[in-house]
């Protein structure tokens, strides 16, 4: 009988120390779920805390364009947090290569932020493919600056989306420097080849030496 005791010892020993792993595993995980107003098209996603909302999104079926897979360093996933995510929040990771200009109207990239708590987002529409619902009345279209002819011939074969993804605020901007020599042909990421050879083509007709 006296093997009994080191054996219930060491048994009530195991118990204790899954119990306490256990409870240290729970305390570790996050439970939970946040909600996602998305107000362009007044769509709710509800989604686990602690999940990246880029691929929330995309997962949910809005098409973003994501162009540095969520590096952080293309800003083509933005969103604007209207609600949810107080100045303390914010890291420079999500503020990334976005502009002054962007980041004081509150856009941070999706693809750094994991969920924490309810949000209020507005998504950059342009940026979004394969809308899921389509409604209500198109938006006014900004008033582009004046440009070079040249500047205006490339502008007019670029997609409009102002996505950054070119290092330019604006895609008036990128085609003014490419239309002076300062960026490259191949700067419009989310254009792909289509946008490049079109480019191309408008290079030449406007007697723009393109590299
Ligand atoms: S996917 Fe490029 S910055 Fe988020």
């Amino acid at each position: 009988m006296a093997y009994l005791v080191p054996v219930a010892t060491m048994a009530l020993m195991a118990i204790s120390v899954a119990l306490i792993l256990g409870l240290v595993k729970n305390l570790l995980t996050v439970e939970g779920e946040a909600k996602v107003k998305i107000v362009n098209d007044g769509n709710e996603l509800v989604l686990p805390l602690e999940q990246n909302l880029m691929q929330a999104l995309k997962k949910a079926g809005y098409d973003l364009f994501a162009q540095c897979g969520g590096k952080g360093t293309c800003a083509t996933c933005r969103v604007k947090v209207l609600e949810g995510l107080k100045p303390e929040q914010i890291t420079p990771a999500m503020l990334g290569p976005l502009s002054d200009k962007l980041r004081k109207e509150g856009w941070v990239l999706s693809c750094q932020i994991s969920l924490k708590n309810d949000l209020k987002i507005e998504l950059f529409k342009p940026l979004v493919m394969g809308w899921p619902k389509v409604e209500g009345k198109a938006e006014e279209a900004p008033k582009a600056p004046a440009l070079s002819p040249a500047a205006a011939k490339l502008r007019a074969v670029l997609p409009g989306f102002d996505c950054l993804a070119c290092g330019y605020p604006t895609c008036e901007e990128f085609a003014e420097a490419l239309a002076s020599g300062k960026a490259k042909i191949d700067g419009c990421y989310p254009g792909g080849k289509p946008v490049l050879e079109r480019l191309k083509q408008a290079a030449l007709e406007a007697g723009v030496k393109a590299s």
